[in-house]
């Protein structure tokens, strides 16, 4: 039985190099596991009082939904300020609430993050990965996936320019796949 995973990405930007890891990995996932994309991008701000209030934006039940549609989440994240962006926060306060119907709880995740700059987003990943212990929501441990230098990633058709990238793509799909036959 094939695996349903949806693929976040911390990016609002239209040419976000984080959408261009998650079109990669949806091109490269292995059998056995079919990625989609989750869209955040028209999720209001979160608001306590939206909870079980006819005034909840439309789209929270939506992404909701999806969520809990899926067996697992890959979030490709860039680094806001050595933290996650707002928006990718918002999503997954979201999907967290009304209390007591956390709909992330007990499905395996993983962590990409990546960067223009040397240091690949490590703060972003290590901040999301500390949300995710709350969301109950166990993260694949390795390989760590700080993507440095992203913007020499990709050849301008979505190829990744760089054999070594390549090859550790491969083996982040391979150990997340295992990892998500362990629930
Ligand atoms: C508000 C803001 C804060 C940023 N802070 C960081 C940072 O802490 N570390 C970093 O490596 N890059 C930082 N950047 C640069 C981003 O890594 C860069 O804009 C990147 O292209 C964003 O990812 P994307 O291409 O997926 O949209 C920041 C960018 C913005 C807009």
């Amino acid at each position: 039985m094939s695996r349903r995973i949806g693929v976040i990405t911390g990016s609002l930007r239209r040419d976000a190099y984080t959408k261009q890891i998650a079109e990669y990995l949806i091109n490269s996932a292995p059998e056995g596991i079919e990625l989609s994309i989750i869209d955040i991008s028209d999720l209001p701000l979160y608001n306590q009082d939206f909870d079980e209030s006819p005034d909840e934006p439309l789209s929270y039940a939506r992404f909701r939904e999806e969520v809990a549609s899926k067996d697992g989440f890959i979030f490709v994240t860039p680094e806001y300020n050595r933290s996650i962006p707002a928006a990718l926060k918002n999503a997954l306060d979201i999907a967290s609430r009304p209390s007591g119907k956390n709909v992330w709880s007990g499905k395996p995740a993983a962590v990409i993050s990546a960067s223009p700059s040397a240091i690949g987003g490590f703060g972003a990943s290590h901040h999301l990965r500390q949300v995710a212990v709350v969301l109950n929501m166990p993260v694949v441990a390795l390989p760590e996936m700080y993507i440095s230098h992203v913007a020499d990633a990709f050849d301008g058709s979505g190829n990744i320019a760089d054999e070594r990238l390549k090859s550790l793509f491969e083996k982040f799909l391979e150990a997340y796949s295992k990892w998500i036959e362990r629930f």
